[in-house]
Parts: C-alpha cells; structure tokens; sequence
C-alpha cells in the first residue's frame, strides 16, 4: 500500500465517522537541483537599432538591458526546457524516472495542448510523473513552484521539476520598439524534493486582478479582444501598456515580499538575496528601495538576458546558485509580475549546499534513461500503427471491406436487372419454340393416327 493512501475510517459512534490514522506532519519543499539554458543567438541593441527606431543608449538607460538571446529556428520551448532541466537533474543527481511531477510555466508553448510539460515529460523518459502546464505570464514561475511545493508539503508527492521556459521573439511585434527590446528567449528549471529537515520554501503570496488583463496581453485563438496595428488585427503578438505596467509592477514588488515575509514573521532586512523578475532594471531599483536594502542584494541579469517572463527567475536562481551568490541558510526572495494582472512572491530558505555535478553511477543511469527514452519515442509510435493491424482491426477491418463490397455489389444490381428481362425473354422464347415444337409434333402425330 501507498504511503499516502486512504487508511479504513472507524466508527466512534452512531453517525459520527473519524479517519483512523494520524494528521500528517507538513513536509518541507526544498530546492535540490537548477539548470538554465539561453540560445546562443545573441540580438544586442545594436542590432535591434537595425530594425527598429531604436538606440542603445535609450534602451539601456531606460531598461538596463543590453543584449538578449534569440532561439534558433530549430530551437523551441520545449528544447531550451529539456536542456535546463537535465542541467537541474544533474545538479540534484537524482533520475528522471524518480520525478513525480513536472509544472512548466510558459506562455509561448508549442501547442496548446498537448502540454509542453508532457513533451518535456516524455523528452526526459520521467515515465512515473504527472505533467502539466501553468499560464500566470511572468508570474508562471512563482505560481508553479508554489503548487509543486504544496504537493511536496502535504505528502501527496515527493520530487517534482518545475520549469520556466519561453520563446518571447516568436510572439513579438518587431515593429513596436516598446515591446520588442525588452523581451529574450531562455529556460530555467528547480528540482523540489520532500524531506523532514526545515527549510525550503517557507510561504508565497499568489494575487492576480484581472481588471487589468489588457495592459499586458497575447491575443490567441478564440480571442474576441485583439488589438489593431496599422487598422489589422494582431493574433500571437504581444501588446503592452508600458508605463501602466511600470506602475503596477512598481506597486506589487516590495509590497508582495513584505506580505510574504510578514505572514511568517520575517522582516525584508533579514532577505540575503532578492530574485525579481527582470523586466526593467528600474523596477528592480525601486524593489531595494521599497524593501530599504542594499541594492546588491537584488540580482539581477537584465543587462544580458532581458526580460524572458516566467524564465526570468529560475534563469537568475541557477546563475546566482552556480555562482556562490547563495550559501545554505541564505533566506531568498523570489518575485514575478506579468499579465494577467499577476503577481506573487516565495520566501525560500536555502538548503542545498552547491557541488559540481559529478560522473556519478545516477549520472551514468540518467544518461541511460534519455537514451531510452530517445528510442522509447520511435519504438511506441511505431507500435501504436502496428496495433492498427491487431487481430481485433483485423476483423473490424475485414467486416468493413464486406460490407462495402457488397453495398458496391448492390449498387450495380440495376445493370444486372436490365440484362434479366433479356435473358428471361431469351428463355421464354425458346420455351415457347419449344412448345411450339412439340405441339407441332403432337399435331403431326395426330394427323399421322386419325382413329386415335
Ligand atoms: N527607443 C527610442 N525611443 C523610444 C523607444 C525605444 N525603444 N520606445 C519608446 N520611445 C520613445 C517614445 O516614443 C516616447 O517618445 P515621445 O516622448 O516623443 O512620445 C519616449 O521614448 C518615452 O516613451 P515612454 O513609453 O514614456 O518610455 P518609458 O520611460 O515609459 O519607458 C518602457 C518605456 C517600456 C521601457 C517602460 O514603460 C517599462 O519598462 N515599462 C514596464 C514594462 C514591463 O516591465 N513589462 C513587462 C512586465 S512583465
């Protein structure tokens, strides 16, 4: 029997029904592995002065980005997801087939279903875990790590991988210098593990206000409210309220830590590192001062990466992790903002003590367990087409055949029946000759004895 499973209830008396076994203590959630992964594609503002009318000093003094990364063609979502989330599982050196969950957080996936977190499911061979996605914009992140940490901490899981992954240049108008400099392509991903020992995510602040859906908004299909440009309608492109958004985000940032932190009896002065979604270098400014910490302790990446929404801040924690900007018991806070309006914060306190990934027996098996997969993928569609042919196919198939021959048959019986009269004529006439004949004969015979 499962760990977790429903125990028989007993009867304390008429009516009254009570489950048997103990509450279950609260688990805790924490951060055992990180990955990241950019395309290697790098559009600077230079470049984008090229397409637009554009310069590098107002970008840069506006947005403190200077270059962001463009996906390939042939890169994707899913692609950049599934190379930062084997980073994270070598990282946490566990197997891809020991996740029970995978939440990935995007707002430019490949299909709207089937999930990017199935095809990242079936990508990594993690044959034991659920997979779904999660749209919060920008926020995805914070919101994903929060429902993969409940999970952890009521005991209905026990390791999950939680993605950020987005392909922002596929859904930009590059026509529209507001929008189309702030935004990058990227991945990042966290492997959460359950453990007894305290620590990890401690609490997280989820808000949304949707009266302010329009400020920041991806017009798909089924959209009734698309926006127009240049008198057409825009479908897959990203339209923004820029200073609207400069005002929300500015209000949401510190006020969602402060909450976040209040609610577990923490003030901002005892934050070691703030990791803020990077959408403006401004915005992240404004956080340290609403917060009265040094600017250092917020991190940012804006200047390399821009803003690459829900990526954004699991993008920051893995660089920030891999470069010792984080010690064990370090308390984080991590904060996203974005459409919908959404916005939310988590409070982490750190745990995983930093190693190198190393060629360990589990390294060894992951590998064996993606190329497994990598077959796996070919083998099962295969077979799905050869189970068309099972004996059951078979017989529907036949059946089917039959009974189209002989609705075929049936249907070209007019021409049979039209050859019937003249063959039945044919007959007849030759009975009747026939008759005639032997009447004839009968005659003859009867001429022939006249006293019969
Ligand atoms: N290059 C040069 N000039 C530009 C420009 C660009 N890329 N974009 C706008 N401008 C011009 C405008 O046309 C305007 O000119 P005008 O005064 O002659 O009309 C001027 O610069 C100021 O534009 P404005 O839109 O007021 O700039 P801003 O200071 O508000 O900065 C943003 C614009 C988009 C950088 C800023 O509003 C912002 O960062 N907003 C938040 C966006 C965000 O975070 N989005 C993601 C949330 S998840």
């Amino acid at each position: 029997m499962l760990d977790h499973a429903p125990r028989p209830t007993r009867r304390l008396f008429r009516g009254h029904v009570a489950n048997n076994h103990r509450p279950r203590t609260l688990r805790h959630a924490h951060i055992v592995g990180w990955g990241m992964e950019v395309p290697s594609q790098v559009l600077s503002n230079h470049d984008l002065a090229a397409i637009v009318d554009t310069n590098d000093e107002w970008i840069v003094t506006r947005t403190g980005i200077c270059e962001r990364r463009i996906a390939e063609p042939g890169e994707t979502t899913t692609s950049l997801a599934v190379r930062a989330a084997q980073k994270a599982l070598d990282v946490a050196d566990i197997l891809p087939s020991e996740l029970d969950l995978i939440v990935v957080a995007t707002s430019t996936p490949e299909h709207s279903f089937p999930s990017t977190a199935s095809l990242i499911q079936d990508l990594l061979g993690a044959g034991n875990a659920g997979a779904y996605d999660l749209s919060a914009a920008c926020t995805g992140f914070v919101y994903a790590l929060d429902m993969a940490a409940s999970k952890i901490q009521t005991g209905s899981i026990n390791t999950a991988l939680v993605i950020g992954a987005e392909t922002m240049s596929r859904v930009m108008d590059w026509s529209d210098r507001g929008t189309c400099i702030l935004f990058g392509d990227g991945a990042g991903a966290v492997v959460l593990q359950g453990s007894d020992t305290p620590g990890g995510v401690l609490n997280t602040v989820l808000r949304s206000d949707g009266s302010g859906w329009d400020m920041l908004t991806l017009p798909t299909i089924s959209s009734r409210d698309t926006y127009l440009r240049d008198g057409e309608h825009q479908m897959h492109r990203i339209y923004m309220d820029g200073k609207g958004v400069y005002r929300f985000a500015t209000r949401v940032i510190g006020d969602s830590i402060k909450q976040a932190m209040t609610e577990i009896d923490l003030t901002p002065d005892r934050i070691n590192l703030v990791i803020p979604h990077q959408a403006n270098q401004r915005i992240m400014d404004f956080a340290a001062k609403s917060l009265k910490i040094p600017e250092e302790r917020i991190y940012s990446n804006i200047e390399r990466y821009g803003n690459t929404s829900a990526a954004s801040i699991p993008i920051a924690l893995a660089e920030a992790a891999n470069s010792d900007r984080i010690r064990p018991g370090d308390i984080l806070a991590l904060v996203g903002f974005g459409g919908g309006l959404s916005w939310g914060a988590t409070i982490i306190e750190w745990t995983a003590v930093p190693t190198k990934p190393s060629r360990s027996i589990t390294w060894g098996r992951r590998k064996g367990e993606y190329a497994i997969a990598g077959l796996r993928r070919p083998v099962i569609r295969w077979w799905r087409r050869l189970m068309l042919l099972s004996p059951t196919t078979w017989i529907i198939g036949a059946r089917r055949y039959l009974v189209h021959r002989r609705d075929q048959l049936r249907a070209q019986l007019p021409a049979v029946n039209v050859s019937v009269p003249a063959i039945v004529k044919d007959r007849d006439s030759k009975d009747r000759d026939s008759k005639d004949r032997d009447s004839k004969d009968t005659d003859t015979n009867r001429k022939d004895k006249p006293n019969e």
